[in-house]
């Protein structure tokens, strides 16, 4: 059910799996990075979409660390979730766990935080609905995204 004053993250979340195949992969044989990170960007917009109803654009990604490595023959599960909204921008957290297809065994691969704008039609930034999060883990992330996005803003500004 939608909220009256925005939505919950599990309304927006979007989850996918992908087997990576060889020519994903590097001479070692594992993922090629830009590959996880299209996947990435793929369904963290897909994410942001559902969420503000609106076209959006990447305007960055950070955090991003590539903590194990993925192997030709793997699966990865990717899950996307708005984690907070400022105004116009939205962070979303996208997480890619490895899984060994025969064995069922998962580690966490890749994380990476996104942020997204909503545009009008005049393709100009405009506000998207507030996030609502009900479960703690949900709170927690909106409590460390809100962090973040204040570090990026302030950061932005020195930066111009
Ligand atoms: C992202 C973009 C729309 C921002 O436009 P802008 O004129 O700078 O607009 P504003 O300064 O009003 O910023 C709009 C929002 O984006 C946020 N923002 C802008 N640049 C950002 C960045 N690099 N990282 C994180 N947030 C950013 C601002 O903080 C602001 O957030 P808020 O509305 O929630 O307070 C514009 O830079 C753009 O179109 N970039 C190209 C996007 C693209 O082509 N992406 C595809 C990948 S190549």
């Amino acid at each position: 059910m939608k909220s009256a004053k925005g939505k919950r993250p599990s309304e927006s979340a979007v989850e996918t799996r992908y087997l990576i195949m060889p020519h994903q992969a590097n001479p070692q044989g594992t993922a090629f990075g830009g590959v996880i990170v299209a996947w990435i960007d793929m369904v963290a917009a897909m994410a942001a979409q559902r969420h503000c109803g609106k076209e959006v654009v990447t305007a960055g990604i950070d955090s991003l660390a590539f903590k194990e490595p993925i192997r030709i023959g793997d699966h990865v599960a990717l899950k996307a979730t708005v984690n907070y909204v400022s105004r116009s921008s939205m962070e979303v957290g996208v997480q890619v766990v490895r899984e060994d297809p025969y064995t069922g065994q998962k580690v966490m691969a890749t994380t990476a935080f996104l942020t997204f704008v909503a545009l009008d039609e005049n393709k100009k930034p405009t506000p998207a609905p507030p996030v609502v999060p009900e479960t703690d883990d949900e709170k927690q992330r909106y409590e460390n995204a809100k962090l973040r996005v204040q570090a990026r803003k302030e950061l932005l500004k020195k930066m111009r």
